[in-house]
């Protein structure tokens, strides 16, 4: 469904993704992880279309992404909750969610419904200036959004940070049923591993702008975590 092959990225001329390759397969949920700056996000925004990668490919299906607008991208099916959420705080939360239905106009107005049931807390606060709003909601507000996008592989970057637990699980037990209702795929960038043991089908590790493992998320044992993933 999602296929990176070779990806490599500089910033000013110094490397931070050296040949990435990393599938997503139809309907399933990859964890991409990895310690902090390692180029979680810089993979992710190659996807969305927010960096140029020196060279490589990125395919929706049989579809090159690279060298596309990223609100094309959008439009050909990929959703992106960026790392920090990127709500508008000034509009309201109805008018955050509107920006998600530009993308495809009228046609996705069925969805808002459906997308404010996965998210019952929005619903009672859709004339609430995003700015005022916890973390948690949000977080929501950012996933609803990228939903109203109607896309064919949702893109999440880190959306447990600094969100409290109980949010967390509710997040959590929203991804799974977005995965299975709405038949789509999705890529999660995570560092919070119990999160992704319990969402996850799969996992890359990164570090220093490579995959350093992969498997099913079965495979994600204690050596793993401690060479990669602990501080
Ligand atoms: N716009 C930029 N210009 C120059 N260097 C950058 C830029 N954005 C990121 N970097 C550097 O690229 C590396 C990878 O950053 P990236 O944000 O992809 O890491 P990350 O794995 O998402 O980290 P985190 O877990 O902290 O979010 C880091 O060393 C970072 O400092
Ligand atoms: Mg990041």
């Amino acid at each position: 469904m999602l296929t990176l092959s070779n990806i490599s990225v500089s910033y000013e001329g110094s490397r931070i993704l050296r040949g990435v390759n990393l599938l997503v397969p139809e309907y399933s949920l990859v964890c991409l992880m990895g310690r902090n700056g390692v180029g979680k996000t810089t993979t992710l925004k190659t996807i969305v279309g927010l960096v140029k990668p020196d060279a490589g490919s990125v395919k929706l299906g049989e579809t090159e992404l690279i060298g596309l607008k990223p609100d094309r991208r959008a439009r050909l099916g990929i959703g992106y909750a960026p790392q920090g959420r990127d709500i508008f705080p000034h509009l309201t939360v109805w008018e955050n969610l509107k920006v998600g239905l530009v993308v495809h106009g009228a046609k996705a107005n069925g969805q808002v419904e459906h997308v404010l049931d996965l998210f019952p807390v929005l619903k009672e606060m859709l004339q609430r200036k995003g700015g005022v709003l916890s973390g948690g909601q949000q977080q929501q507000l950012a996933i609803a959004r990228a939903l109203l996008t109607d896309p064919k592989v949702l893109i999440l970057d880190e959306p447990t940070e600094g969100i409290q637990p109980n949010i967390i699980d509710l997040i959590g037990d929203t991804l799974l049923r977005i995965k299975k209702e709405a038949r789509l795929s999705i890529l999660l960038v995570e560092q919070y591993l119990d999160f992704c043991v319990n969402v996850g089908d799969s996992f890359y590790i990164m570090d220093r702008g490579a995959i350093v493992a992969e498997g099913p998320i079965s495979h994600l044992n204690d050596e793993i975590v401690k060479e990669h993933l602990t501080v």
